[in-house]
Parts: C-alpha cells; sequence; structure tokens
C-alpha cells in the first residue's frame, strides 16, 4: 500500500519504490510534515522534531504550557497567515469581519485508488492500479473554511503530486489572497537552490546557490510561467552532482503567474512554497465556493541531478504529455519563419516545400503572416481567416501540395492575442484585457484577449476550427508573444478583478482542451516567442514547446541543457537554422548545428530554396541518422555528462537506451585551444559488465573523415569496453579543431 495512516501515532507514511514522505497529526490537530527523503523502514519519523522553547515564536492557546510547541517552528504541511507561523505561508484570506487569521487543523481523511483528475485545469493523469491518492481535509472552525490537501503517490515513479482545494464552508463570503498548491517543512537541511532563470531567447539558464536565511523567489508576474523563471526549482546536497546526491524536485503544472517561495528559517529548516503567484490575485470565495490550485509535481532522489531528470522525464512522458503521440514517429519538419519572415506568397511558399521535400524533410508549417491583414507584426490578430492575396488558393492548396508530395502540414496561430488594428478589435474593443481608464502597455503592438470570457474563447475556438476543417492538418503552433500587463477583465465586476489572471489560463485551457478532443490527431506544439511558457501545464495539451527563439546551436547548448533538468528531450522543439545565425550572428558548423538540434524534436527553419545540392545532400543524411536514432533519443535516458567546469571547454551528453543496448554521446567544443586538454568523457547508464564497441561517427570535423577526430580509430572497429570502462575510464578523444566543432559518437552492446 502506498498510503498508510496509522490509527495509533497518528502518521501518513506515502510510500513510493524509494521515497518515503510522512505527516503527523498532533495533539493539537496540527498537521506537521516530518518526513521526506529515502525509506526509513516503518519508522515514524516525527522523532526528528524537538520540543525547544525559542523566543517570540508563540503557542497555541491551549499549548501555552507547553512552550517547545510552537506553530512558528513546528514543520506544518501547509502554514497559515496570523495563527503563529511567522515563515512564508502558503495561504491567505481576508475574512467578512477583516480578520486575515486562519488556523487549519485536523478534521478528516480519505484515501482512493486512482488519481483526481483537477477540474478545468492540467493534471497528472493516472490509472487506477498505478496511483493512489490521500485526501488530507483541514479545517478553521472560527473561520468555517476548509482546505483539502490532495496528495497522489505514484508508487513505481517515485513521484508525489499535490494540490489544495479551498472551500467556503461559512455563510459570508471570504476573499483569497494566496492560494498555493504546496508548502513543505524540509529539517534541519543544508541545501543548494537550482532554478532556471532567463529572458527571450535566452531561456531556463541554470543558477546555483547556496541557501542563506532569507527568502528567496522564483516567480512571473507576466500572466505567463515565462522566459524569465521557470515554474521548477531544485533544492540539493551542497556536494550533489549530476550521478551523486540528495535532490528534490517541485515543479508547477501551471502556465500562468507563479511563485516559488524557499526561506531557511531560524533553526535552520527549509520551507518550501510553491503555487500561483500571489501578486495581483485574489478571489472571492461565496458560501459553499471552492477554489481549486494546481497540481505540484514533488520528486525526490539521493541518486543525483541526472535521475531526478528522469524521473520528471518519465512522469511527463507517460503521464502528462497527450497519450497520442507518446509512441508515435514525429515527422522532421521545416518552419518557414526564419527562412521568410513575413514576405512570402503561394508561389514561395509552394517552392519551398518543393525543395525541402528534395532535402528529405517530412513536414513543412507554415508559420505568422498567412492571415488577416498580417504584413507585419503591426496588425492583423485575431482574424483568423486566410489572406487570399497572399495564398489565393488558401491553405487548402497549400496542404493539399505537401500532401501530394507525401509531406505533413502544420499552421501557426497566435490564439489569444489581437492587434488594434484588425477587424476582432474593431468589433470587440471590450475583448482586449485592459484598464478602460488608461491607455494600455502595448507589446509587440498587440494586446491581450481576455480569455476569461467564455464568449470570448467560443469566438477563437470557432474561427480557429474554420481554418482547420478548410485543410488536412497534422499540427499546430500556439504561440504567444508578449507579456501581461493592465491585467483587467471588462466583464468582471470591481471585486473580482484579482480572479482575471487565473481566469484567463482557465480560458486558455478550455480552448486548448476543445481543440485537443476534437481534433486529436493534430499535434501541438506550444510556444511563447520560443520557451517563454514551457511548464508541464502546456505539456499536458502539447507534446512538444518550441524551446527558444535562439535557434544558434552553441547557444542552444545551455537553453537545451537547462531545459532537460526537468522537461524531456521528446518536449523540445530544436531546429537547425542558417548561418550566420539571424538571432546573434555566430557561424557554427552545419553538423555541429544538427547534432544540438537532433537533442531534441529536430527540425529546420531556413530558407531551403537557398540550399546547395550538397547542403540537401548534408539534410538527408542529418535526417536518417536522427531517423535511426529516433527511439534512442526520445524514448532513452538523456544524461548530462559535463559539468560547469568542463563546460568552460567542451559540452557533452548522452542517451542510452532503455535496455541499455546502446548509447549515443554528443559532444559540442565551444572553447578550442591550441595544445589542449585531452577531452575524457565518462559516460553513464551503461550496462558495467557488458561489452560496447563504437559502432559510428558523426562529426563536423569534415576536412578530414569523421572518425580522424577520434582517438582509438585504428581500434575503433575491432576494439570493445566494457561498461564499466567507459564509465570509470571513459572515453579519450582526440582534441577536436576548428570552428566549434563536434562529434556524436553511438556505441553498441556485442
Ligand atoms: C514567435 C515565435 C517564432 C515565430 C514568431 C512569429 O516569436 O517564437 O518562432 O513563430 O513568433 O511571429
Amino acid at each position: 500500500m502506498a498510503i498508510v495512516f496509522d490509527e495509533k501515532s497518528k502518521v501518513f507514511f506515502l510510500t513510493t519504490s524509494n521515497t518515503e514522505y510522512q505527516m503527523k497529526i498532533n495533539e493539537y490537530g496540527m498537521l506537521l510534515h516530518t518526513y521526506y527523503g529515502s525509506p526509513v523502514g516503518k519508522t515514524d519519523m516525527s522523532f526528528l522534531i524537538k520540543e525547544v522553547d525559542r523566543g517570540f515564536s508563540g503557542n497555541t492557546y491551549e499549548g501555552r504550557n507547553r512552550r517547545g510547541v510552537s506553530p512558528d517552528t513546528l514543520p506544518l504541511e501547509y502554514g497559515t497567515y496570523g495563527a503563529g507561523d511567522f515563515r512564508v505561508n502558503a495561504v491567505g484570506v481576508i475574512l467578512d469581519n477583516g480578520s486575515r487569521t486562519l488556523d487549519l487543523r485536523y478534521k478528516s481523511h480519505v484515501v482512493i485508488e486512482g488519481k483526481n483528475e483537477l477540474e478545468n485545469l492540467p493534471y497528472v493523469r493516472g490509472e487506477k492500479d498505478s496511483v493512489s491518492t490521500l485526501e488530507i481535509i483541514l479545517e478553521d472552525k472560527t473561520a468555517l473554511i476548509e482546505a483539502s490537501l490532495i496528495y497522489s503517490v505514484f508508487d513505481k515513479k517515485d513521484i508525489i503530486t499535490r494540490s489544495v482545494v479551498i472551500k467556503n464552508v461559512s455563510d459570508n463570503p471570504i476573499r483569497l489572497t494566496k492560494a498555493a498548491s504546496m508548502s513543505v517543512d524540509l529539517l534541519h537541511k543544508k541545501m543548494d537552490l537550482i532554478h532556471f532563470h532567463g529572458r527571450h531567447a535566452m531561456e531556463r539558464q541554470h543558477e546555483r546557490v547556496s541557501l542563506t536565511h532569507d527568502i528567496h523567489v522564483v516567480g512571473s508576474k507576466r500572466g505567463t510561467s515565462s522566459h524569465h523563471n521557470n515554474p521548477f526549482v531544485i533544492l540539493c546536497d551542497h556536494d550533489a552532482t549530476e550521478n551523486h546526491g540528495e535532490c528534490y524536485g517541485f515543479m508547477l503544472m501551471y502556465s500562468g503567474n507563479h511563485a516559488e517561495e524557499i526561506e531557511v528559517d531560524q533553526a535552520g529548516s527549509i520551507r518550501v512554497v510553491s503555487g500561483i503567484g500571489s501578486e495581483g490575485f485574489s478571489w472571492l470565495l461565496n458560501k459553499n465556493d471552492s477554489f481549486v490550485t494546481p497540481e505540484v509535481i514533488m520528486a525526490y532522489t539521493d541518486g543525483g541531478l541526472n535521475e531526478l531528470s528522469y524521473l520528471y522525464h518519465r512522469i511527463i512522458l507517460e503521464n502528462i504529455c497527450p497519450k497520442e503521440f507518446r509512441d508515435v514517429k514525429r515527422p522532421v519538419l521545416i518552419n518557414n519563419w526564419e527562412g521568410t519572415y513575413f514576405s512570402f506568397n503561394e508561389k514561395s511558399i509552394l517552392e519551398i516545400i518543393d525543395a525541402a521535400h528534395d532535402a528529405g524533410i517530412e513536414m513543412f508549417v507554415l508559420d505568422d503572416g498567412w492571415f488577416g491583414k498580417r504584413d507585419d507584426d503591426n496588425s492583423g490578430l485575431g482574424d483568423w481567416f486566410v489572406n487570399d492575396k497572399k495564398l489565393p488558393g488558401g491553405i487548402k492548396s497549400i496542404a493539399d501540395h505537401a500532401d501530394s508530395l507525401g509531406m505533413k502540414f502544420g499552421l501557426w496561430f497566435e490564439p489569444e492575442m489581437v492587434n488594434e488594428d484588425s477587424d476582432l478589435f474593431r468589433n470587440h474593443p471590450d475583448w482586449a484585457l485592459r484598464d478602460p481608464d488608461r491607455a494600455p502597455v502595448m507589446g509587440r503592438n498587440q494586446l491581450v484577449l481576455d480569455m476569461s470570457r467564455k464568449e470570448v474563447v467560443d469566438y477563437i475556438y470557432e474561427s480557429m476550427t474554420k481554418v482547420i476543417d478548410s485543410a488536412k492538418l497534422s499540427y499546430i503552433k500556439w504561440d504567444y508573444n508578449r507579456s501581461m500587463a493592465n491585467i483587467y477583465s471588462n466583464a468582471l465586476p470591481a471585486d473580482r478583478q484579482g480572479e482575471t489572471a487565473h481566469r484567463f489560463m482557465l480560458g486558455t485551457y478550455d480552448l486548448l482542451s476543445r481543440i485537443r478532443k476534437n481534433y486529436p490527431h493534430i499535434m501541438i506544439e506550444g510556444c511563447s516567442g520560443g520557451g517563454g511558457r514551457f511548464d508541464a501545464g502546456m505539456l499536458f495539451y502539447s507534446p512538444q514547446i518550441w524551446c527558444s527563439d535562439n535557434s544558434e546551436a552553441i547557444n542552444r547548448l545551455k537553453i537545451q541543457k537547462g531545459t532537460g533538468y526537468g522537461y524531456p528531450i521528446s518536449t523540445m522543439g530544436a531546429h537547425v537554422s542558417a548561418s550566420p545565425n539571424h538571432q546573434n550572428g555566430r557561424v557554427v558548423p552545419f553538423r555541429t548545428r544538427a547534432i544540438v538540434a537532433m537533442s531534441g524534436t529536430f527540425g529546420y527553419e531556413l530558407d531551403p530554396r537557398k540550399l546547395t545540392n550538397d547542403e540537401k545532400d548534408e539534410i538527408k543524411k542529418e535526417i536518417s541518422i536522427f531517423n535511426r536514432y529516433y527511439d534512442l533519443i526520445q524514448r532513452g535516458r538523456y544524461y548530462r555528462i559535463s559539468d560547469e567546469e568542463t563546460e568552460k571547454y567542451f559540452t557533452s551528453w548522452q542517451f542510452v537506451s532503455m535496455d541499455k543496448k546502446e548509447a549515443l554521446l554528443s559532444l559540442v567544443v565551444t572553447d578550442v585551444r591550441a595544445n589542449p586538454e585531452i577531452p575524457y568523457v565518462k559516460l553513464c547508464g551503461l550496462d558495467p559488465y557488458g561489452e560496447y564497441e563504437i559502432d559510428n561517427i558523426f562529426s563536423s570535423v569534415d576536412d578530414v573523415p569523421a572518425e580522424a577526430g577520434i582517438m582509438l580509430k585504428e581500434e575503433k572497429v575491432k576494439a570493445t569496453y566494457s561498461g564499466n570502462a567507459l564509465m570509470n575510464g571513459g572515453l579519450a578523444l582526440d582534441p577536436l579543431y576548428g570552428v566549434y566543432p563536434s562529434v556524436q559518437i553511438h556505441l553498441k552492446k556485442v
């Protein structure tokens, strides 16, 4: 049983194959967090809590004579404001009488087999026999508010999800000012925080800091999960590495405003709170109304960061992404954005399709500019009907042309946006999110639609489906290209404006669900100016997300590596684009660009009409390599090999098939040196006693045979290496010279 409650000790045991999570109801009905970590047998871990009287940490009234028992020092499962806990709280309320105090105590609990579904929100899917769910209802008997803490335990996957439902059971309205999805107190740990910050075109940069006695907040107020701070944080031992040490992950499954707050308290315990960002948020709950928070996915391992990533990759692939695309090979695509931007017409698009087909590409995606009056990015958004001046045959003739060549076809939309210069805005100016009394903040000269309104969602749904129904579509690129400001709905009363941002997300999720439901065969690739909405919430609807508007391979090494800490390789949209690169002007060899893009969904983003025949042949070769290793890359285990120190010289990473019969090592030199060190690369995840041989080498070093850059060239055909030799000694590569040289080495078990 993954969930057990011991009546006598009042302890909840949540047990997975390799982790244990415990809570205890104390004598005052407070729900304490007593343990999260490696298995501990059946031991009640509450012995770890010591009663220490700390000055200015007060007591509950009934416990006033036991000064060592304070809401401010006890590890709590869901901290509240006003009841003596002065740390970061998980929930905030304003009662009808103005009081802000909330004091939640245990009321009841229930265990069910299977997994709860969240109302109107994405959630981790679960089969009945693989997950159990515990609901603990806490209540404030004075305020008459209940909070149901919901835990789903995926025992074989070492994952626990959490969400909360807050219900007003009083007769009076109350206002929520904060409603986090989880809070946890990790006792007396000294840990580092790893988080993924960034900016447009430089998303998910890895940053690791040692926690100090203050509150770190990782969050977004931009209306989306953002390029700037991903809703995924890791806490790990100071000495944890990729392959060793304790690590905790907390991933919020939400695409809007969020906050991950991490506080080291006076006694050295760490509190982690994760949920919808509370700045600008409020939610009115009338009698019997409930508020459902998004879900948080928690994971723990003592096996290092690569292992933690694996736990997230597996749950996302198997329980979050739409299952229709799990086991089918996705086509290698070409997108015309960097190839043409807005300058195209039917003739040029048909030529592009032909040229792409010549190069062996499997799907064509028509990006921005096909609709309304859209010749640049100042007009047309919202008018989802084809621009027949540019495309007289409509979307159909393009889709048909691709189809006639055996290629699939995809189309770009930006459903949640509107330009002032559009028919939609002229007809419905109040459908944009904007403060009626002031000029709006603009972003890319566009406004955000008020997706909190059902009529807006209905309208966009109808206009999208007209286009979708007009042609044979296999794919939609779903974009979102500005931060939200002036978050004000013209349809909500004044006292509900704090609900707008979350209601917007509910509307967007509703639109995504409707499209998914009615067109289950169409794959959605999420996008928000690249990876501005790269989160587990979007992955519930779209199994891949355009990772970044920065398609330059060397910058991409860091972007894709940062993304891979939480998200699987098959979710990362990655394309080979032209060189010099359009975002930073860097020149990188074709093959290095391909080796980097292959560690993603793989495609091209350039004008294939400009390719020479040799380049087309090269693309054919790259596609055949990618397709050959497709299962290994998309379904194998991914390991980061290089660390920050090594990466001053080169970056390397690796895939291993689940049966350990083959592996693929990639390495890109980012700082070529004269008289350099030998790149020693220790592999991961192989069968220690298996024997492996190098089966294929694919390298950018093309002025000499590809193999020439690899030491052991002579022996490569005959030599075999034990898994242990490759993992403990490593491969010794010859230094690679030239401009951003790279190599991809395929190993197979003999
Ligand atoms: C965003 C996307 C790009 C492209 C443009 C089109 O920036 O990330 O890939 O689709 O919009 O306007």
